[in-house]
């Protein structure tokens, strides 16, 4: 099994690059066929969707746009329980399809917090794509439209997912060894 170490924590191999892509191209696919002739905006949630959001979008096939909020909520491997807005969403998202990419889904917390962000603009649709969750860890009751694939309850690094901003490089996913 491939270990690695990042941020003086030892991870191994989960879920490869291949595997990835091919989660990536059957969410773009539901969306290319679900979401055509609508107005769409993509959300991406900063800092950990930055690769898979880049990946998704460049398989949309309809005009589309593309924006980006900021959450925090994860202290290195923990997360802290309270969602911190960085850099907010800006208007024009009424009467829009607002599509919502998060990277993971851990507590539900960062998710529910964006919802609640989203709807107070009106829009004329909400859907959420996440490429992982971990059902285990969540506490509130999320609707996942488009995923990935559920995880354990384990802290993973990679494809654009962090442990204190380390990580995030790495083209396969790693979860923490614990040793
Ligand atoms: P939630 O608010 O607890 O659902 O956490 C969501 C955010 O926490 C995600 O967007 C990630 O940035 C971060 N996060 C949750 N679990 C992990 C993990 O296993 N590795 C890295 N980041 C994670």
């Amino acid at each position: 099994m491939k270990t690695i170490k990042a941020h003086n924590k030892k991870f191994e191999l989960f879920i490869e690059a291949s595997e990835i892509s091919r989660m990536v191209d059957n969410i773009a696919e539901k969306l290319n066929h679900d979401l055509k002739g609508e107005e769409v905006i993509f959300l991406g949630i900063l800092d950990g969707t930055f690769i898979f959001a880049a990946d998704l979008i460049r398989k949309i096939e309809f005009d589309c746009q593309v924006t980006f909020v900021k959450m925090s909520s994860y202290k290195g491997t923990l997360t802290t329980g309270s969602v911190e807005t960085l850099i907010g969403i800006g208007t024009g998202l009424e009467g829009k399809t607002i599509v919502i990419i998060e990277d993971i889904v851990d507590t539900g917390l960062t998710l529910e917090r964006i919802l609640k962000l989203v709807r107070d603009q009106k829009p004329a649709k909400i859907l959420t794509v996440a490429l992982l969750f971990k059902p285990d860890a969540c506490i509130r009751d999320i609707r996942i439209d488009y995923l990935g694939r559920e995880i354990p309850n384990e802290f993973v690094i990679g494809y654009g997912l962090d442990c204190d901003g380390f990580g995030r490089n790495l083209a396969d996913i790693y979860k923490i060894t614990g040793a």
